[in-house]
């Protein structure tokens, strides 16, 4: 079967990271880099290639070589650029976030379902080896029901021109939840406080209290401004609880067994009854091994696959949809000075 052909637009930070792995993937080939900046394409490119340079996206969907496209531009031009595609007939990969809002996400979700092409999110989280294996633990069975997830993602961040911290590093721990937590699970409400104590117009920091459908409180903590970088997750489950450190390669996964218990009154003896209803199990501590290999190529590989088979991508519309949801009802609560806000899905769930 021959390779699917593709075009990357946006040649900035992430675009080159897109094209690396598009070159990588034998099932997809690269025709285009589209960027506003040619001279930035082109540097990116290299001199000995046989891909395109254009500023020119009608040039690039007009071309019957291109069957699909994959977008690292900034969140705002999103909206346009997914749509001219869908329209011209592409497959589509798109950055996080899907969009700047929920009822525009929902227009693309449709479109591309009357379609019948393929519209996907890189949530790039949810390729790594250390995610994947957080879902099968938890989708299993594993480590019992879900009580809670507490998840913190700060470093020095480039202050971004168009986003905040939420829009920016959130969508990361939003998609992870949406992908890891049981099939079915969404979120129902939020409370969101944020700060912004340099004075750069936009906040840098925020907490993000998310309910789950399930009765789950996931907490996200998310900040530019922290010196140290700090990468890790907590998943408690009433049989044993995932601690996740990305940034201890040796160790990414710790599964505990340990946590707190507590015993139904009705099931103790008369005597028993005064002692504490409270126990603490201090079981071991084990270390899955997982093999190191970078997500991108991963995203690649299932967005080709995804066209092939002509199926959803393990991130669809839906996940990004549902990301998004959380984000606005996040940004009102931050507006509300961290009022509880009910997250509402749009059309499609
Ligand atoms: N998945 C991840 O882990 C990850 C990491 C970083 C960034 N991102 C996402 O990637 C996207 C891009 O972020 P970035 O940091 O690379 O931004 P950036 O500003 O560094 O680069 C964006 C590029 O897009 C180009 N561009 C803008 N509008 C265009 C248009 N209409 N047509 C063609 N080119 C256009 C700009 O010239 C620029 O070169 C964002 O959605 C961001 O959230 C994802």
């Amino acid at each position: 079967m021959s390779a699917i052909g593709l075009a990357v637009i946006g040649a900035g930070y992430w675009g080159p990271n897109l094209v690396r792995t598009a070159i990588g993937t034998p099932a997809l080939q690269l025709e285009w880099l589209c960027d506003l900046d040619e001279q930035r394409a082109k540097a990116v490119l290299g001199r000995y290639t046989t891909v395109r340079a254009t500023t020119c996206y009608e040039q690039v969907l007009a071309d019957p070589a291109v069957a699909a496209v994959a977008i690292a531009t900034p969140a705002a031009s999103h909206f346009d650029l997914v749509r001219a595609a869908l329209e011209a007939g592409k497959h589509v990969l798109v950055e996080k976030p899907l969009t700047s809002s929920v009822a525009d996400a929902v227009k693309l979700a449709a479109l591309a379902e009357r379609s019948g092409l393929v519209l996907m999110c890189d949530h790039t989280y949810c390729y790594t080896p250390a995610v994947r294996r957080i879902r099968e633990l938890i989708r299993s069975g594993e480590i019992g029901d879900v009580q809670y997830v507490d998840s913190v993602r700060v470093n020095l961040g480039l202050v971004q021109p168009d986003v905040d911290v939420l829009w920016d590093l959130a969508p990361h721990d939003l998609s992870i939840l949406d992908f890891v937590l049981p099939e079915g699970t969404v979120p129902t409400a939020v409370a969101a406080h944020t700060a912004d104590p340099v004075g750069t117009g936009r906040a840098c920091l925020a907490y993000l209290s998310v309910w789950l459908s399930t009765g789950v409180l996931a907490h996200v903590n998310v900040n530019w401004l922290s010196p140290m970088k700090i990468r890790t997750t907590v998943f408690g489950g009433t049989r044993r609880t995932i601690v996740w450190d990305d940034m201890n390669p040796p160790a990414r996964l710790m599964i505990h067994d340990r946590g707190v218990d507590r015993r139904e009154a009705d099931s103790l003896a008369q005597d028993e009854r005064r002692q504490a209803l409270i126990s603490y199990r201090l079981g071991d501590i084990w270390v899955p091994a997982l093999p190191e290999r970078e997500a991108l190529p991963s995203v690649m590989a299932e967005f080709a696959s995804a066209i092939t088979e002509g199926r959803p991508p393990l991130t669809d519309a839906g996940s990004g949809l549902r990301v998004l949801a959380v984000l606005e009802a996040a940004s009102l609560s931050a507006e509300q000075d961290g009022a509880r806000v009910a997250v509402s899905m749009g059309e499609i769930k």
